[in-house]
């Protein structure tokens, strides 16, 4: 499922943001940073970090801030998302977050899996959330 990738010069700017912001990922309970940084279909960038809080169901994912930053930019349309953190094993976005890209993003979506040394693999948010919750499904509703 994976598409491990040799290290490459593309998606260097969606590293670059995802690196800066990772740093300063507020994440003193779990100590796992994570950034991420998006492409909408216009060409833009926007980038966040997770911000954990003291009562633990609070804290939120740095998907979840990159995507408030598109949102609150007035814009939408996720072409692909890079997410990285420092792990043995390449993270993948969670259950609520692919939710989450799956509102603004479509099932060819690239999810990019990264490290700080460099992009690791990708894989397709249709891959990730088959089957997903749609607005197909509110419509169908009696
Ligand atoms: N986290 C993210 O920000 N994104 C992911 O894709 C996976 C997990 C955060 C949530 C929490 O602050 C920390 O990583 C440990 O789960």
């Amino acid at each position: 499922m994976i598409n491990f990738l040799q290290p490459t010069g593309d998606h260097m700017s969606l590293l670059d943001a995802a690196k800066r912001v990772r740093e300063n990922a507020h994440a003193p309970y779990s100590e796992f940073k994570v950034g991420a940084a998006l492409r909408t279909a216009s060409g833009a960038v926007f980038a966040g970090c997770n911000v954990e809080n003291v009562a633990y169901p609070e804290g939120t994912c740095a998907e979840a801030g990159a995507i408030a930053a598109m949102v609150a930019a007035g814009q939408g349309d996720i072409v692909e998302i890079l997410v990285m953190a420092e792990s043995d094993v390449p993270i993948t976005p969670c259950g609520g977050c692919r939710q989450k890209i799956s509102e603004f993003g479509t099932p060819e979506t690239v999810i990019i899996l990264a490290s700080p040394l460099g992009v690791i693999g990708e894989v397709t948010l249709g891959e990730l959330l088959p089957g997903s919750f749609t607005p197909a499904h509110l419509k169908g509703a009696k």
